[in-house]
């Protein structure tokens, strides 16, 4: 699929190229080409699975839009509308997304709740991600730059059936932040509790 021809600005303010110019304009290179990676995933996992291509692909190239903004400015978010005062205890790995996602709606003018929850749930998951939800989730975790033991399984597993996909991601990333002593984000802990333990 050429995705030059999908219509962003179906759900955006702005084309592909405008986005992409906006991308550059907030994001160093090495992570505007991750996103450009994850597009490019995100669209092949929505043909697999019969998922609209133009909403999978525009998730997954603004899934990191507001990665590199300073703290300073997720803060002011999360005050001023009243998030769960419990995100100011960790960072940006959590708030890009889970906080991101107004920055995306508002400066990209995408309103579209399958996109903006796709960006929120990016990296904590949730038990409620829709198919376009998975998709972002699991192109963020197997586009082609990603090196980590067992990407090659997990890659092998999502093209197989996108949820065991799910379930792997989110299985892993809790046994890795565990392994390794860091805080785990309450909401990653009930993603994991109703997608892999089934509660
Ligand atoms: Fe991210
Ligand atoms: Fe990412």
């Amino acid at each position: 699929m050429n995705k030059e021809k999908l219509d962003y600005q179906k759900y955006s303010k702005y084309n592909r190229d405008q986005i992409i110019a906006k991308l550059k304009d907030t994001l160093k290179d090495k992570r505007f080409q991750h996103c450009l990676r994850v597009e490019d995933t995100a669209i092949d996992l929505a043909k697999r699975f019969d998922v609209d291509p133009t909403l999978a692909g525009l998730s997954g190239l603004v899934h990191d839009y507001a990665k590199q903004r300073p703290d300073s400015e997720f803060i002011d978010i999360i005050k001023s509308h009243h998030l769960n005062p419990e995100l100011l205890n960790y960072g940006r790995s959590i708030w890009h997304g889970y906080v991101g996602y107004l920055i995306v709606e508002s400066e990209l003018g995408i309103h579209d709740n399958r996109i903006l929850n796709a960006i929120k749930y990016h990296t904590i998951g949730s038990p409620y991600m829709d198919k376009i939800a998975q998709i972002t989730y699991m192109a963020d975790y197997i586009e082609p730059g990603r090196e980590f033991d067992g990407v090659g399984e997990a890659r092998k597993i999502t093209r197989q059936n996108l949820w065991d996909g799910v379930k792997y991601q989110t299985k892993s990333t809790i046994s890795y932040l565990a392994n390794n002593g860091k805080a785990i984000y309450p909401g990653a802990i009930s993603t994991f509790n109703v997608i892999v333990a089934g509660k």
